[in-house]
């Protein structure tokens, strides 16, 4: 029942779950294993220079055989750069975000890629259909990193988004279960995209302090900021706290200066209170760090066991 729908047929895969591309979390290691368990792994090439990502793109081909994909946000500087190499080096899908998908779809399509777009809203949604993009990715307000400015929720985007477009909805944002995964198919969705939950693997390319604080996050610990700049999901920690009062004081020339490298600090070098955090609201869902398979392997079976669940309760 599971196996067989747009979005696995698409992306030639075994399960409808994407890996989301995720600076500094998500090199090759992760890619190959979501993709060698049955999901399509990305390789998140947002903070990688050309040559970085090349050698990501061959080592992944080294230890997978399956289907990955390569996620370019189009704000990079490199974003042209990267679309040539992932054509010269025959990468099967490409994830774009944080732009125009009128820019390259054409032509990565035209080199035989599929193409998948980010967007949190509809307008950009029916922009990127129009653009021939293959699916869309709907990300809602829960989800760590970037974030739309409308704050729409997952709960909200999803439907909306799927009756606004004839192309395949991934929903993205707050998925972490099986349940969450049901939930997302129920409401219009034949796929998801996962960030938060695969940075808490074995495989990630986060540093160990990361991991450990997405691991012990409580409830409201993540909060949206720079939301007049760029509106991004961050755990709280010092830094933050510094954010929040230049926000207040309308210091944004000081925050454009101050952010930089913060990301990298944060989440790869493991400084875990002057470096930033992105993250989704779900890390208080998520307590333990895993390998790669044991969280695709759980997410399945509990997806299983909630339908029948549902069935049952509902004698349907
Ligand atoms: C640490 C982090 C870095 C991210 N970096 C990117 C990125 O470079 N490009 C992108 O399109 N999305 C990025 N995202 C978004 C993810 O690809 C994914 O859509 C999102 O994490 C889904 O929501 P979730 O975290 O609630 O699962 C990032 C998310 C996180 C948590």
């Amino acid at each position: 029942m599971f196996l067989n729908n747009s979005i696995v047929k698409l992306l030639n895969i075994t399960y409808p779950i994407i890996q989301g591309g995720m600076v500094y979390c998500s090199d090759y290691k992760l890619a190959s294993a979501v993709s060698n368990a049955g999901g399509l792994g990305t390789i998140g090439a947002g903070a990688m220079t050309p040559e970085e990502l090349e050698i990501n793109i061959k080592k992944c081909k080294d230890i997978t055989n399956k289907p990955f994909a390569v996620n370019i946000p189009l704000i990079s500087e490199y974003s042209n750069t990267h679309v040539r190499i992932c054509v010269d080096l025959k990468v099967p899908v490409v994830i774009t975000s944080a732009g125009n998908p009128v820019t390259y779809t054409e032509y990565l399509k035209k080199n035989n890629i599929k193409v998948l777009h980010v967007v949190s809203n509809t307008k950009f949604a029916q922009k990127a259909e129009s653009a021939g993009v293959d699916a869309i990715i709907a990300e809602g307000f829960e989800a760590g990193g970037h974030n739309g400015k409308e704050e729409t929720t997952t709960f909200v985007l999803i439907p909306l988004i799927s009756k606004s477009v004839n192309i395949p909805v991934i929903a993205a944002g707050g998925i972490c279960t099986g349940k969450h995964i049901l939930a997302a198919l129920a409401l219009g969705a034949s796929g998801v995209q996962i960030g938060t939950l695969f940075i808490a693997s074995e495989e990630s390319s986060a540093h160990v302090n990361f991991k450990n604080k997405i691991i012990n996050s409580k409830e409201g610990d993540t909060m949206l900021c720079l939301k007049k700049i760029i509106p991004t999901r961050l755990i709280k920690n010092e830094f933050y706290n510094q954010l929040l009062k230049m926000e207040e004081e309308n210091n944004y020339e000081q925050i454009k200066n101050i952010i930089r490298g913060r990301p990298k600090m944060g989440m790869l070098e493991g400084n875990i209170e002057d470096g930033m955090l992105e993250a989704g609201q779900n890390v208080c869902l998520i307590d333990e760090i895993l390998p790669v398979s044991k969280i695709i392997e759980n997410l399945i079976n509990e997806f299983k066991q909630e339908y029948y669940k549902l069935q049952e309760k509902f004698n349907l």
